[in-house]
């Protein structure tokens, strides 16, 4: 394990905790759960600096990939001294890293059979996270074979005493929350999203897919009015958030009008490009995210296979770089067998910058919410008041210089300075006021 390893209860905070202001959110509520998009819970693709890299375009809260109960329990929670992230490790590596700046629009998903075990697994990461959610959708049948995820959905009293348990051990400032699937029927679902509204949770999220369903199949979000409606005539001000085949900040308004959603979720378009929540998200990836992702993941020590993984996964939808050093640039990536090998490419760098602007662009925003109340959702169009570093009408930013120094030209294996030093400028993200 590589990661600097730092006992807690002996060691002074690191220097961005010091540095951190009070988050925003003192924690979350049902209310936080209304007019955002939120970043899906992906297992391998919601890794830290995805999901940094998330609310720094504009993503209200995050998921965190899910992870099952009894892995949690006996790792060790240790905190790097220099860059302040907070790792649980297992025997032979991390199985869960985060970071303090993170924390107020973190959610943790647990995969879960066992109220108990759920209990202890949300009991042991608490203190790092706002929230705990419960997978009720995997239909992987690693999940469905021990009766967690979406095994769940025909077992709903063992569902409801999860949450139920969840609801009871957790204090007031930890909300509990379950990502459900569509039974096959409407009257089923409703009976099922109804016992668990009654469980005490904060929201529930409703991806529009049955269990038999393949991802490729389109979702169907026109069941969900109905669920959302019903929810609302339960009365007890929980949000419904509507996950499925969202592509980013236009299109998660139009499903909202669409379902009456008070969230939105996003988990495939945000594995491509995390900046899919801006207005304005970075298309030309190769020359923004992928170079500041590769930086980020260094400084934060994410492991190099995870950085890689999510790397590759980003695509350009324009990209600037001709057919050949893209294929170059893609080749040069997929290549490397850790961050040493593409320091030859960039020269010496450490990633810090990228993770100074990223806690600037966090502390700056005003709360937890994206989308615009629908009533002023016109009037927002026209003039977002957040932090707004690019022109809105600018879809793809040039890079700010980076402080990133160049590597000498003789060492370069593909002509792509300018590309690797891009890095991903902050994207509109607007916020209600
Ligand atoms: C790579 C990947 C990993 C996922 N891991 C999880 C997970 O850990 N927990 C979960 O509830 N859903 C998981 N999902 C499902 C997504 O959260 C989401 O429900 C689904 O992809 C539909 O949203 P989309 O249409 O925006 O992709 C995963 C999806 C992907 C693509």
């Amino acid at each position: 394990m590589s990661r600097r390893l730092l006992s807690e209860s002996t060691s002074p905070p690191p220097e961005h905790s010091r540095m951190a202001k009070r988050p925003k959110l003192d924690h979350l509520t049902p209310e936080s759960f209304k007019n955002g998009i939120f970043l899906a819970p992906m297992v391998r693709s919601g890794a830290l600096p995805t999901r940094l890299f998330a609310l720094k375009h504009g993503a209200s809260l995050v998921w965190g990939p899910e992870m099952v109960d009894k892995a949690i329990l006996h790792a060790e929670r240790v905190v790097d001294p220099v860059t302040g992230v907070i790792s649980y490790n297992g025997k032979s590596r991390a199985m869960f890293t985060t970071h303090p700046v993170e924390k107020p629009y973190l959610i943790y998903q647990i995969g879960s059979a066992d109220p108990d075990l759920a209990v202890q697994a949300a009991k042991t990461v608490m203190q790092d996270v706002s929230g705990v959610d419960l997978n009720c959708g995997c239909p992987k049948p690693f999940s469905t074979h021990s009766g967690m995820g979406a095994a769940l959905l025909t077992n709903p009293d063992l569902l409801c005493s999860i949450l139920t348990a969840l609801r009871a051990a957790m204090p007031p400032e930890i909300t509990v929350t379950a990502k459900i699937r569509l039974l096959p029927t409407q009257a089923d679902t409703l009976k099922l999203v109804e016992r668990i509204i009654n469980t005490g949770v904060s929201a529930i999220t409703v991806h529009c897919r049955t269990r038999n369903m393949r991802p490729r199949e389109k979702a169907l979000i026109e069941r969900l009015k109905e669920i959302v409606d019903f929810v609302e005539g339960l009365g007890k001000g929980i949000a419904v958030i509507e996950n499925g085949d969202c592509t980013g900040f236009d299109d998660a308004k139009r499903i909202r009008d669409l379902t009456g959603a008070h969230s939105v979720m996003i988990a495939t378009a945000a594995e491509s490009n995390p900046s899919c929540f801006s207005p304005a998200p970075l298309m030309d990836v190769e020359s923004t995210l992928i170079p500041s992702y590769l930086r980020l993941g260094k400084y934060l020590d994410n492991h190099w296979a995870s950085t890689k993984f999510c790397m590759v996964q980003i695509k350009s939808t324009r990209s600037s770089l001709s057919k050949t050093d893209a294929h170059e640039f893609r080749s040069t990536l997929s290549r490397a067998k850790g961050y040493d090998d593409l320091t030859s490419v960039v020269g010496e760098w450490t990633g810090e910058a990228e993770f100074q602007e990223i806690v600037k662009a966090i502390e700056s925003r005003r709360g937890g919410a994206v989308l615009p109340p629908p009533q002023e959702a016109e009037q927002e169009d026209e003039g977002m008041d957040a932090p707004v570093c690019t022109p809105p009408n600018r879809a793809n930013p040039e890079p700010p210089t980076s402080r990133a120094p160049l590597g000498p030209s003789t060492a370069l294996r593909m002509p792509l300075p300018a590309i690797i030093t891009g890095s991903d400028a902050l994207t509109p993200t607007p916020t209600p006021g």
